[in-house]
């Protein structure tokens, strides 16, 4: 099956041309969204350009916007912007949170000024407090005094937890610190690297301080520019292959990110605020979150028996090109010292990606048009043709056609490589 909307596929491409393309080079990535209001208020190094998304939605028009992957909400506060309604779905219970956080911008930033002071000075008390025993909290921490007064400004934000909204403002100005208190280094797609370490340390008090207003004045901004009568947006912590809580045929559009398969341990992201928050001890405490996330690394297959894909009739649009892909990569990770699970884990990919267009054909209307940001991959240097897989089971649950705009080209993912494949990344756009 190939592209077969001239219409829409035009007016995409027409958006992308005459400059556009140009000025969008950084639409895949996060780094805009760091100087934009509220969308700094967390660096989720997994999410996408905010100003590319609403100008996406200007473009098409649209009424009701979805995105099943919601990551840390960029796509419901660019929605927001224009008056679109919105619904973000996203599995990781603390991604979801701090996007819903971001949406109560609205509350009162005198209030949350306040409650910062307050929390400090109750963490000024000096109060014994649990140290984690993960040896990551060590490692990133060496400054024992510095770790002990992060830890009293936690206590202090989590006694008001649940109390109302401003205690979610509150974690979340504790969660944006945690990673300027520590020297240790991240990686560009946020694992922590406590061997690699940075020169500009923040000192907790001053930097919850800070957080706070940066919270405070973005809500007044935010709050001036939309008013009070903003449009709904909503962030349900579900999961993107069922999209419970969203009526049928609800949106109109559809613009989103999925995690590429590219080996990405998005379980792994706020290992190290998980574990200074309580919420787990370590990386064993991460397997339920695992199993939960789409299959885009071999850490999300488990023991997960990839013949349920095989043999599903979700894969027949590819399983005759797909098998394959997965038998050669299954010669091939014998000869690897890793032994990875590379075909288990496209196997999961594509049956797991057909799942959420399933559930897609479901919640959008008729005729509603969808933007999937998406990479394509090569594991041991055995290429899948992500977007054209990826077109085809979303014809296959119902939709009408698709067609593919290239951003950029990409290959440094796998760095310990053999291969050469070129990669790339770009716009899949489904219609019908
Ligand atoms: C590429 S990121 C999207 C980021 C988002 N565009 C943003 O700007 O924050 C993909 C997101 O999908 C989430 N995810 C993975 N599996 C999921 C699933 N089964 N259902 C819903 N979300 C999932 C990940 O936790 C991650 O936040």
């Amino acid at each position: 099956m190939t592209a077969t909307a001239p219409s829409f596929a035009a007016a995409a491409e027409n958006f992308f041309t005459g400059g556009e393309r140009a000025a969008n080079r950084n639409t895949t990535t996060f780094a805009d969204n760091m100087k934009l209001p509220v969308h700094r208020w967390f660096r989720y190094s997994a999410g996408y350009s905010a100003e590319w998304a609403s100008s996406l939605m200007r473009h098409w028009g649209v009424k009701r916007v979805l995105d099943p992957f919601g990551g840390s909400g960029t796509t419901c506060l660019a929605a927001q912007d224009l008056g679109v309604e919105s619904i973000g779905v996203e599995v990781n219970p603390m991604v979801a949170r701090i996007a819903q956080t971001k949406l109560l911008w609205a509350e009162d930033a005198e209030e949350l000024r306040s409650r910062v002071r307050g929390v400090l000075s109750t963490a000024e008390l000096e109060r014994p407090v649990d140290v984690p025993t993960a040896p990551l909290i060590e490692k990133c921490f060496p400054d024992r005094d510095s770790l002990l007064d992060l830890l009293r400004i936690r206590d202090a934000v989590l006694e008001q937890r649940g109390r109302d909204n401003i205690a979610d403002l509150l974690w979340v100005a504790f969660l944006s610190i945690i990673r300027a208190c520590s020297p240790a280094g991240t990686a560009q797609w946020q694992y922590i690297l406590p061997n690699k370490t940075k020169s500009k340390v923040a000192e907790p008090f001053s930097a919850f301080l800070a957080a706070g207003e940066i919270l405070a004045s973005d809500m007044e901004m935010r709050s001036f520019l939309l008013g009070p009568n903003h449009v709904s947006s909503t962030i349900l912590n579900e999961d993107a292959r069922t999209l419970n809580g969203v009526d049928d045929g609800w949106a109109d559009a559809v613009v989103t990110s999925p995690p590429y398969a590219n080996n990405y341990d998005y379980a792994d992201t706020l290992r190290l605020e998980q574990i200074l928050l309580g919420e787990i001890e370590g990386w064993k405490d991460l397997r339920s979150l695992r199993d939960a996330l789409l299959r885009s690394a071999t850490q999300n297959v488990g023991r997960w028996d990839a013949h349920e894909a095989l043999e599903s009739p979700l894969m027949a649009p590819i399983i005759d090109e797909f098998r394959p892909v997965y038998d050669e990569l299954t010669e091939v990770r014998r000869e690897r010292a890793g032994n990875k699970a590379y075909n288990t884990m496209l196997a999961g990919y594509f049956y797991d990606n057909a799942q959420v267009f399933q559930a897609l054909r479901e919640k959008t209307s008729a005729g509603a048009k969808v933007c999937y940001v998406v990479g394509d991959s090569a594991p041991y240097g055995v290429h899948a043709p992500v977007e054209r897989w990826l077109g085809e089971l979303a014809v296959n649950a119902g939709f009408e056609s698709w067609s593919f705009t290239k951003a950029r080209d990409r290959n440094t993912k796998w760095k310990n490589r053999k291969h050469t494949h070129p990669l790339h990344e770009g716009y899949l756009w489904i219609e019908g």
